[in-house]
Parts: structure tokens; sequence; C-alpha cells
């Protein structure tokens, strides 16, 4: 019977612990989208969990959104990112890089290079992005072209190749929250009359090749991959998420990849993700949401997962492992300090005196 403290194997990845820490967008990159000082101390502070996700991370200008979000597609960025590793690592800790493509949820507010807002089809999100100048609605974006796809899957093959070369144990590709896997994974953001629309094979090909391209690149054990059927964030609509999602994780079986992350919540349209998960998928699986100490080492208990994964709780915890081992409280985190600048709430929070 697996325990939040027992290793585990998952792909290449060896983890000292079962507890993962989930990615989460903190907004504290440079102006040339790096991460800086404050950004080592935090995930260095945070290398007691089993595995680290970073927060998403832009495999190319393109894919950025939100302000102030790291990327991985230029040297400068490798080296900075070097940085984190090496910490992460010095202190005994694994962690992978999330790509993160945002497709159509940007505003060129937030992006330094004058690159085009792309998607699978032309049909804006009724969403909002906040920028320097206020919350501004989402772009329209221009639907990619056929050939077009191929540079975007070499755009995400080459950050992964990069993460690499930033000392990163992997990479997590990020296929949920309406960002730009989920729009082609959808029914409602797809509207593509070619191989890369058009039924579930259709629709959820653009991600099963991504995910071939990034293996061949890094290896399929160095690879693992998030999803959420059913996640209507950012004005995404699926009329059969179960079904589409049940048709990706059988495009992806043979891959021999490291983990799929489910994130396991309630939906509109109700998908038992646990379910589904269990039913079509043979690899490793890290479940999320809403968990506690005791509901995380009962799911592992029952052997529903691999690992079980915690954001917000890493926000005020930085040891968040050590506190579970003891059993000791949480602290609450400051809402406020989110998405931000500077290290007060995000790197100065203390771990539990001794
Ligand atoms: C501040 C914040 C930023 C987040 N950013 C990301 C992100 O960049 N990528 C992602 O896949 N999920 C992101 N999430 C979702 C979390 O990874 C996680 O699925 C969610 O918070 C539920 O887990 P929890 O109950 O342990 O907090 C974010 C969540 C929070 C609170």
């Amino acid at each position: 019977m697996a325990g939040l403290f027992d290793p585990v194997r998952m792909g290449d990845l060896d983890l000292a612990n079962r507890v993962v820490m989930a990615p989460m967008t903190r907004s504290r990159a440079d102006e040339e989208d790096r991460p800086t000082d404050i950004v080592v101390d935090y995930y260095r502070q945070r290398a007691g969990a089993g595995l680290i996700v970073t927060e998403g991370v832009q495999p190319s200008a393109e894919g950025k959104g939100y302000a102030r979000t790291p990327g991985l597609y230029n040297d400068g960025q490798v080296a900075a990112w070097r940085r984190v590793t090496d910490a992460v690592h010095a202190a005994g800790g694994r962690i992978v890089a999330q790509l993160m493509h945002v497709g159509r949820i940007a505003h060129a507010a937030n992006r330094q290079a004058d690159v085009p807002v792309v998607a699978p089809s032309a049909v804006a999100a009724k969403a909002k992005m906040w920028t320097e100048a206020g919350e501004l609605p989402t772009e329209i974006p221009r639907a990619l072209g056929t050939e077009e796809i191929q540079r975007v899957i070499a755009d995400y093959a080459d950050a992964a190749r990069r993460a690499i070369e930033a000392g990163f144990d992997g990479i997590e590709l990020h296929c949920t929250s309406g960002y730009l896997p989920a729009q082609f994974m959808a029914s409602g953001t797809n509207q593509r009359t070619d191989g890369y629309g058009g039924d579930a094979a259709g629709r959820t090909r653009f991600v099963v090749e991504t995910l071939q391209a990034i293996s061949k690149t890094i290896g399929a054990g160095r690879t693992g991959f998030r999803i959420c059927p059913g996640n209507p964030f950012n004005d995404l609509f699926d009329e059969d998420p179960a079904e589409t999602h049940a048709v990706l994780l059988r495009g992806l079986r043979d891959l021999g990849l490291a983990y799929c992350h489910v994130i396991a919540m309630p939906t509109p349209q109700k998908v038992d993700q646990r379910a589904l998960v269990a039913a079509e998928w043979n690899g490793s699986t890290i479940l999320n949401n809403d968990l506690d100490r005791d509901r995380a080492a009962q799911l592992l208990a029952e052997g529903a997962c691999d690992a079980v994964s915690f954001a917000r709780a890493f926000i005020a915890n930085p040891d968040l492992v050590e506190r579970f081992r003891r059993d000791a409280a949480l602290a609450p985190f400051n809402p406020k300090a989110l998405y931000g600048i500077g290290a007060e709430g995000y790197s100065d929070y203390p771990p539990l005196a001794d």
C-alpha cells in the first residue's frame, strides 16, 4: 500500500515522495520572460516536493497570454531557468517545466514581440485578460493554417529541448483550462475542416502529434501531460468531453509517457475524470484538486493514483511535505499576492520552526 512519503518512479522521473507541487502561474518573470532571483528562491524553498511542476511557461513568444509569465524559447531564458533547476536539484528535488501555449487567450498588451494571436479557428473567447492598461477582452484569433500547425508543434518540441538544456527533469504539456491544446480538442473552438478538426480523432490529433514530437526530442519517459475533461474555463465548450478525452488517452497509450496529471473537479457536464482515466489510461497518474493530506493518503492507499498534487497549499507552506509528515497546521496564503512582481506573498513564507 503506497503512502504519501513513499518514493515512486514515473517514466524516467524518480520521485522521493508522492506529493507533487501542481503548476501555478505567479507572474514574476522579467521583461525578457526570464525567471528572476525570487523565482529561484521560491522553487528552491519547495524542493521537498517529490516533483515540482512549474508555472505555465510559453514555448514561443506567440504562446504568451498573461503578464510576466516566463518563456523557454531563447538562450537567455535557458540560462535563467538553469539557476532554478540547479537550486532545486541541489536541495534534492525534481522539477519539470509546464509548457503552456495560450492560443486565443491572449492580448497584445502583455507581449513584447509583435506576434499574432492564433488558434484552431477564428472564434474569440468571452474572456477578459489583465493587462497594465486594465482588464481587456481577449483578441479574435487567426486560424492556424494546416502547414503552420507543424511549426507550432516544432516550437513545443524546441522548447522541450531547451527545457532539458536548462536542466529540467522533463516537461508537462498543459492540455486544459481553455488554452491551445484544449482549444483544438473542444468542438466549440475547433471548427476546422482539415485533418485537425471534425471528429474526436481529428480534434485530438494536435495533442497526440505534439506529445509524439516532444517524446522524440527528449524521450517519452520525461514527458507528461495535464488534462481536465469538461473544464469550461476560458469559455471552452466541447459537446462530449468524456468521449474526446477517451479518444485522446487511447491515442497516447502506446507512447510510454511519464504520466497523466488529471484535475478531477466538478464540471457542468458532470464528467467523472477519475473513472475516465482509470478506464482509458495505462500509465502513471497524478491526481489533483482540492485535496488535503488525509484524502490524498486515502487515494494513494486505494491505488487510485501514483502521486497526488497540491497547488494552493504550497503557496504559504513551502515545506508542505514536512508539514504533512508532522501533521502540522497549514498556513493561509495572501490572495492579493498571487500575481505580481515582488517577493511579498511569494518567496517570503517561512518554513516551520524546529
Ligand atoms: C495562482 C494559481 C495559478 C495557477 N496556474 C496554473 C498554471 O499555470 N497551469 C496549470 O495547469 N494550472 C494552474 N493552476 C491550477 C492548479 O495547478 C490546480 O489545478 C488548482 O489550484 C487545484 O489544486 P489545489 O486544490 O491543490 O489548489 C493555478 C492555480 C492557482 C491557484
